[in-house]
């Protein structure tokens, strides 16, 4: 269920598409749902802002039914039973209800519900929690304490005074025996606090019916807190990274001061690496072992060998970096940087679409963009590939084993051969063959005695000054 929009949040943004751990709240539900379900049997109901919603989780194969007005969560249930109906897809015997904006749920939990459910033949089963401020959920009252059987769920406006200290919360996530859901939903009515369909209604009416609904407690209350307000959608973010944290330094990350770490949830890592403190790593990120990322360094959608140094400051996105390079400090490498194993890219450099071979090194203050450099190379300090031309982008080619001088431009489109010299700071405009020296700058011109001349001028031409 991911229609609902969010009112407590405030925000244009659907409330689904607000992320936790670095990822949409509805795309960490719907990767849980993947690990239990074929995409084809995944069904995302849609509706505030459903285009964007769409759009977002696309790429995952689940299937959307659209629910245009959102009149509850009982509606939501209505919705996907005519559009079953209309489109003739199959009915699932048991249907595994997930609520968009519940992120942390581990699939452990969901199975562990899907497995009672099957074990106890109920017409519903609740997952629920005992958290330390039930207050805002729906609660689920158990007919025996400490016993599997439910007879209702009350939504936290409709509690009674006595009920009010109630302690076991809803999560918002159900199994159904399918049949039996469709068959109490027309029987559900909006006459309440929120003039709403509840779906949390048809527990009751089951019991009415004699049918069997169950309840399982979740171990932890953390994953299945919901999400209704940016400060609980920062709460479960930080409970995530930390999470991702706890799995990293299980698998033999060091992770110094991780409170201080902003690591996304699919990021992976090598036994025997460090992390310092008030590092970012996001996105698709994966680092080898035995790496030390220093502090201040972010890291995002990256690739990174075995045995890589990436000092402090660094910038990383979308970049490839080889075994045993090295960065930083205050290096910045944008998308399509491929830096090869035991090659450099020192402090105040910008590599942008660029290959540094294998052991090349530009130490300092470089800008390396649309090229291609071959191993051994030494790009002195300062270099810059003029890779724009004002209109397009052009490609400066270096073979291996070449040096260039510090503070020497390359005009795009060039190349460079194998072994070249570029003497410092030429301009380099033309073609230089392999093994050749360019040097492309003015010849120097030296004056012998020119300051002490233009002393004696400048001394002479004010006391002429003085007896005017
Ligand atoms: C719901 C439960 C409550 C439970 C809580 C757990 C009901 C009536 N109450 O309350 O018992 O403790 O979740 O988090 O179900 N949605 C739709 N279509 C709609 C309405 C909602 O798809 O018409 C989706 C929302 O996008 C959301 C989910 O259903 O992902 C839950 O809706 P929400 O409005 O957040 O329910 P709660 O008030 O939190
Ligand atoms: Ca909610």
């Amino acid at each position: 269920m991911a229609a609902g929009k969010g009112t407590r949040l405030n925000s244009k943004r659907p409330k689904v598409l607000h992320e936790v751990g670095g990822y949409a709240l509805l795309l960490h539900v719907i990767r849980a749902a993947k690990t239990l379900a074929a995409d084809n049997e995944i069904y995302c109901i849609v509706g505030h802002e459903a285009e964007r919603v769409q759009a977002a989780v696309a790429a995952t194969g689940v299937s959307f039914v659209p629910q245009p007005e959102q009149r509850g969560t009982g509606h939501a249930m209505q919705v996907l039973k005519a559009w079953l109906e209309l489109t003739g897809a199959p009915v699932p015997k048991n249907l595994l209800v997930l609520s968009g904006d519940v992120p942390l749920i581990r699939t452990e939990t969901l199975a562990a519900l899907c497995r009672l459910h099957l074990q106890e033949r109920a017409a519903m089963s609740i997952l629920t929690a005992v958290p330390q401020d039930p207050t805002g959920y729906g609660r689920v009252l158990r007919l025996t304490p400490g016993q599997p059987e439910v007879v209702a769920v009350v939504e936290q406006k409709a509690l009674t005074p006595a009920q009010l200290a109630a302690p076991e919360i809803n999560s918002g996530i159900y199994c159904f025996e399918t049949a039996a859901l469709f068959s109490k939903l027309d029987l559900l009515s909006c006459d309440n606090a929120h003039g709403e369909f509840y779906l949390t209604d048809v527990a009751a009416l089951l019991v009415a019916d004699g049918q069997r609904v169950v309840a399982l407690q979740a171990e932890s209350a953390d994953e299945v807190l919901g999400a209704n307000t940016i400060a609980e959608m920062m709460h479960l973010d930080e409970a995530m990274r930390a999470a991702t944290a706890r799995r990293l330094m299980a698998q033999g990350v060091t992770i110094f001061r991780p409170d201080t770490c902003v690591i996304d949830s699919q990021v992976s890592v090598g036994p025997d690496t460090v992390i310092e403190p008030y590092v970012q790593l996001l996105g698709a990120t994966r680092i080898g072992s035995e790496c030390r990322i220093r502090s201040y360094s972010v890291i995002q959608h990256s690739e990174l060998g075995n045995g890589v140094v990436v000092r402090n400051g660094c910038i990383l996105d979308h970049a490839e970096i080889g075994d045993g390079a090295v960065l930083g400090p205050y290096a910045h490498l944008r998308p399509e940087s491929r830096i090869c194993e035991m090659a450099h890219v020192g402090n105040f450099c910008e590599t942008k679409k660029t290959t540094l071979g294998r052991g090349s090194k530009a130490n300092h203050l470089a800008y390396l963009g649309d090229a291609v450099i071959g191993e051994g190379v030494n790009v002195g300090a300062g270099v810059i590939t003029c890779n724009y031309d004002g209109q397009q982008k052009q490609t400066t080619t270096i073979g291996d084993g070449v040096f260039v001088g510090s503070d020497s431009t390359l005009v795009a489109p060039v190349s460079l051969g194998d072994g070249a010299y570029v003497g410092a700071g030429s301009c380099i405009t033309q073609p230089v063959p392999a093994g050749a020296l360019a040097i492309g700058r003015a010849h120097q011109v030296t004056k012998e005695g020119w300051v002490a001349a233009r002393r004696a001028a400048r001394a002479a031409a004010r006391n002429a000054e003085k007896k005017d």
